[in-house]
């Protein structure tokens, strides 16, 4: 496709930025038409047909999220960028989250601008050739699922591989994160570039930057060649970086830097080389908190998490254990080369009470475990109760669980304080009146703590 005479509707309701901008992009060889509000953008679209969209989000009347969802109802390939002030980032994010293409933070420069320009042309003219995109459905064919939460969150997931935008997968252990990035992989119009894992907690700190970057020859002890790293080895495709939260502080900053400069620096050599790689990356902490306590970066937490993720906890789509230990029990009798076994009701019934910590990598597991020690074709209860590790789960749900761990934790709190309030609100790190709060709703007496302990 020739960038030079592409088509771009510009829409913003700030006069002076619009005269600005369409310069600027008239300047770089665009066909520029400009509106001056979201009804007006609509008006000209239809004659138009522009192969890229950029709009302000705030606007008088229909903003740039509402026009956005019109067009992508009329034409779900167009790249739409969206244009914030700053401030509004929450927004943009969610934007990102609804398949917009991406956006740019006021105010921006000329550089930036041009590079997401081309970059939404590049993978609008892929989006266009149907050969370039995966069959449908196709990408998600190792997913097993049907709740609807799990739905909804393909749905987003498949809406958003086809931007570059980067995107952060978190959840807990074992949902599937590995699974979900390389769907979304096989989603995305660089499905046929190469898709390139990297577990960050396994790599040594030292070896971190040469693993990722690449080394020139006698760069360090043992640097006998020359060596690419996975951003090369990812070129054009997409670098799965997992366990990210994992990734050490002094490493951050450099990452951060290649991503926002999209280019990188081997080991040893004197200049940096660009580089093309969509960023997806997975922790099952909680990476907020983790900024919030200072073991991550804030702003590459921003780069990374553009999109955002959440593969739903087994035990939040029991709906969905039912179907995925059966696949899991087909999957152990192909593999081994085994006749086939089923699970009985009554051993269904267990494995969909259970809570699952281990959330479908465990489930994995039972069904592997119960499978070997299983002689016939079905699959009792017993063996699964055993494999369960013989507890009968007791299953409460999420508020209950946390309303007794709450008031266990209080009960401490004021027993090695002796019931003194203000010592014990301090360690909680809340204030008094939030503390007393707290005791009331649990009814808790701090008073009973002072006698037992005077006694
Ligand atoms: N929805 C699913 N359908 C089929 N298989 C699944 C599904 N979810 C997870 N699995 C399987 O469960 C196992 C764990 O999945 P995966 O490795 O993607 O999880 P993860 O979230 O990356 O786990 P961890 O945090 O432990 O690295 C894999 O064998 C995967 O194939
Ligand atoms: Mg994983």
């Amino acid at each position: 496709m020739n960038d030079q005479k592409a088509k771009i509707l510009l829409v913003d309701d700030d006069q002076s930025l619009l005269r600005l901008l369409s310069m600027r992009l008239r300047a770089a060889g665009y066909d520029v038409t400009t509106a001056r509000s979201g009804e007006e953008a609509l008006g000209k679209l239809a004659n138009l047909q522009p192969q890229l969209l950029i709009s302000d989000l705030r606007m008088q009347g229909m903003d740039g999220m509402a026009l956005f969802e019109i067009l992508h109802e009329r034409n779900p390939l167009l790249p739409v960028i969206i244009l914030t002030a700053h401030g509004t980032i929450p927004e943009a994010v969610a934007a990102a989250q609804r398949g917009v293409f991406g956006y740019l933070t006021k105010p921006f420069d000329s550089t930036e601008l041009m590079n997401r320009v081309r970059q939404a042309m590049h993978i609008g003219a892929a989006r266009g050739d149907s050969g370039a995109t995966a069959p449908d459905g196709d990408w998600r064919r190792d997913i097993i699922s049907r709740s609807p939460a799990m739905e909804e969150l393909l749905e987003r997931a498949r809406r958003v591989a086809g931007s570059n935008a980067s995107i952060l997968i978190q959840s807990e252990s074992g949902t599937g994160k590995e699974l979900l990035a390389r769907a979304i992989h096989r989603a995305s119009p660089r499905h046929d570039a190469p898709f390139v894992g990297v577990n960050c907690s396994a790599i040594p700190e030292q070896l971190l930057e040469s693993e990722l970057f690449g080394h020139v020859k006698g760069s360090f002890t043992g640097a006998t060649h020359n060596r690419k790293g996975l951003f090369q080895a990812a070129e054009g495709g997409t670098l799965f970086l997992d366990e990210i939260g994992d990734m050490p502080l002094s490493f951050q900053v450099k990452l951060l830097r290649a991503l926002q400069e999209q280019e990188i620096r081997p080991v040893g050599a004197t200049h940096s080389e660009p580089t093309d790689v969509r960023i997806i990356s997975a922790t099952h902490h909680n990476l907020e908190q983790a900024v919030a306590e200072g073991r991550f970066r804030d702003d590459l937490y921003y780069r990374l998490n553009v999109v955002l993720l959440e593969l739903p906890a087994l035990r939040e789509r029991r709906e969905d254990i039912p179907l995925l230990a059966s696949h899991f029990i087909r999957h152990v009798a192909e593999r081994s080369d085994k006749a086939a076994k089923t699970f009985a009701p009554d051993a269904m019934e267990l494995l969909v009470r259970h809570p699952w910590p281990g959330n479908a990598r465990q489930l994995l597991n039972v069904a592997e475990q119960t499978f070997v020690l299983t002689n016939g074709p079905i699959i009792p209860a017993s063996q699964v109760q055993k494999a369960l590790r013989d507890k009968p789960t007791e299953l409460v749900s999420l508020g209950e669980a946390r309303d007794r761990f709450e008031r266990d934790y209080l009960v401490r709190l004021l027993q090695i304080t002796e019931g003194n309030v203000s010592q014990a609100a301090r360690l909680a790190q809340r204030n008094r009146t939030e503390f007393y709060k707290l005791l009331n709703r649990h009814h808790l007496e701090p008073g009973l703590f002072r006698e037992a302990s005077s006694n």
